[in-house]
């Protein structure tokens, strides 16, 4: 299937919602995607924990700001967007200019189980438990939901099903 966009789709959700997934998913489709965090390693020529172990993380939002603006200069692309990316309103400011913002959701309980074998998330180091997952999610909720132009569920749903629902949203 040969898929086209003009606008820009930029995934953003809490970490483990799938947006790596879906966004591999939307390459399947052939659709051109760029993923911040792979931007950020780049730039940084480390892995993101190590940016975060190494400078800490204002100096890993920095980066993300200018992976942010970066990738919403591109056309007609799915970014995938860290976790914390939009908590600047700056970055979101950039991802709307070109593209629609789409917040991919799930319940805690979702989260930890696809996370609870992966070490590489420095927010959630201490707080791998629903009740931790909760309390950070709830700390961003609103912030989530003031960026985001569309939201998903994707509990239960197959990257297929989630991809197809975007795909429907975006062009309404
Ligand atoms: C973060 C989410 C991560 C990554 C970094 C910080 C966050 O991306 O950018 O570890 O603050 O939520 P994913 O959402 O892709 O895991």
């Amino acid at each position: 299937m040969e898929t086209k966009m003009q606008h820009n789709i930029a995934l953003i959700g809490f970490m483990g919602v799938g947006k790596t997934t879906v966004f591999e998913q939307m390459k399947q489709l052939g659709l051109p995607g760029v993923d911040t965090d792979t931007l950020i390693e780049e730039m940084a020529g480390m892995p993101v924990s190590d940016i975060f172990a190494q400078y800490g993380e204002p100096h890993f939002r920095q980066l993300e700001t200018q992976a942010v603006c970066r990738a919403a200069e591109l056309q007609g692309t799915v970014i995938s967007c860290g976790g914390g990316a939009v908590l600047k309103q700056e970055n979101v400011d950039a991802l709307r200019r070109t593209g629609k913002i789409v917040l991919l959701t799930a319940t805690p309980e979702t989260i930890l189980e696809r996370l609870k074998d992966d070490d590489t998330r420095p927010k959630l180091r201490g707080r791998k438990t629903v009740e931790g997952i909760a309390q950070l999610m709830a700390e961003r909720q609103a912030v989530y939901e003031a960026a985001a132009q569309i939201t998903i569920a994707t509990d239960g749903k197959t990257p297929q099903a989630i991809c197809a629902e975007i795909l429907a949203a975006v062009q309404e």
